[in-house]
């Protein structure tokens, strides 16, 4: 079985036959003690499941480890991208960056990337995810759309890449599409494609975004390589139980999206009162209790900010827990529901193929 055959790979296979990339060439102690750390750190993931929320990285099924806390960078305005990027970097810490063509601003991402490698934080040391694109998803395309990416972003290597929903966009589809602009989803051949991305060392690992526990299955039937990585909304008013459990009975690590409960004024998780009192209690800001509590379920996070402040604020995670009946009372907050459920880029009432929210998730709610 290769790298990715299954949860029990050994690390220090995986980091052999995955080829982690050094920043400088190291001694051979310096690579062994750089091991025992690695390996140090997935014993505590699996000894202390009560401790997972204090990991600042998490193993993932290839080997290698994701910091658990990322940068979020939808909607974050093209002026300021790029300097966020760089202060969460350079000055809160961050190593982990998400980002997608969707968002339109991988120019600005990869400017702040780069002027953060310029000041001296090695490549191998950051953790970029990004994500093909409905358009793109046809065999065909994956490479293309990867290398346009990579451009964009001026790296040599991305280390996730992530189907980004598992809907296949005609170009210049409308929005929401009608039926004719949603193409048949060959994920077979699209997955095949990226796995050849990982054999060329274009993506150190693959993953999905947005699916159900029914196409994780189906992937799963036809994956050479396993899917690291399931990007999902998830935070306490949508827990998203369902998949969770579905990605870690298959040793699929879980990053919460849209984990502070996203822009929407529809959704204030905020401004929640179980939120807020739970908080005061901590003396924490109700954000790092919402992140905190992504990372006690074992999950990453990626919170969006382009405020100085709550970019630093969002990855003071560490050295401090929720108590069991405070997680209790966050996993009672009622109304749960999607603030991102994909309704007004896939669902078309009269002429979609998808008319409801319920049929794009494969009525999994
Ligand atoms: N795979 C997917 O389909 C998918 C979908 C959605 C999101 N994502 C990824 O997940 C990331 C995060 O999700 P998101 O952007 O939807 O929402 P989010 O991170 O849950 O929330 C972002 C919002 O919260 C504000 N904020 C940040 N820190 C705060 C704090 N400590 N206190 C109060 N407000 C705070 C931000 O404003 P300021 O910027 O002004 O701080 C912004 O308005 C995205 O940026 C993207 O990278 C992926």
């Amino acid at each position: 079985m290769d790298s990715h055959g299954g949860p029990r790979f050994h690390l220090r296979e995986g980091l052999r036959a995955r080829g982690r990339r050094p920043a400088r060439v190291k001694g051979e102690e310096e690579e062994e003690e750089e091991e025992e750390e690695e390996e140090e750190m997935s014993q505590a993931l699996c000894d202390a499941p009560s401790a997972q929320g204090d990991l600042r990285y998490i193993k993932l099924v290839s080997g290698h480890s994701i910091p658990s806390v990322g940068l979020g960078t939808w909607k974050s305005a093209s002026s300021e991208a790029s300097h966020s990027v760089y202060t969460a970097i350079t000055e809160a810490g961050y190593r982990h960056v998400d980002t997608a063509p969707l968002y339109a601003i991988q120019e600005e991402v990869g400017r702040g990337l780069q002027a953060a490698l310029q000041a001296g934080i090695p490549r191998n040391d950051l953790f970029i995810t990004s994500k093909l694109w409905c358009t793109d998803l046809s065999p065909d395309r994956v490479r293309n759309a990867l290398k346009q990416t990579l451009k964009e972003l001026q790296l040599e290597y991305l280390d996730l890449y992530l189907i980004h929903w598992p809907f296949h966009l005609k170009e210049g589809a409308t929005r929401p599409p009608r039926a004719s602009d949603i193409l048949d989803f060959d994920m077979e051949g699209v997955w095949r494609e990226m796995e050849k991305l990982v054999k060329d060392g274009l993506v150190r690992d693959i993953g999905v975004s947005n699916f159900t526990s029914k196409k994780l299955n189906k992937l799963l039937q036809c994956a050479q390589i396993m899917p690291s990585v399931c990007q999902m909304e998830m935070h306490p008013g949508w827990r998203n139980d369902k998949i969770l459990e579905a990605c870690k009975n298959n040793g699929i690590h879980v990053t919460a999206y849209s984990p502070l409960g996203s822009s929407r004024s529809d959704r204030d998780l905020i401004h929640d009162p179980t939120v807020v009192t739970v908080s005061k209690k901590l003396n924490k800001t109700p954000g790092q209790v919402l992140l905190k509590w992504g990372l006690q379920r074992g999950t990453s996070v990626i919170p969006k900010s382009t405020n100085a402040d709550r970019i630093k604020g969002n990855i003071q995670l560490f050295g401090w827990a929720i108590p069991q009946e405070d997680l209790e009372a966050l996993n009672s907050i009622r109304d749960q529901r999607r603030t991102v459920s994909g309704e007004e880029t896939f669902v078309n009432k009269s002429e979609g193929p998808y008319k409801s929210v319920a049929e794009l998730w494969d009525d999994e709610v």
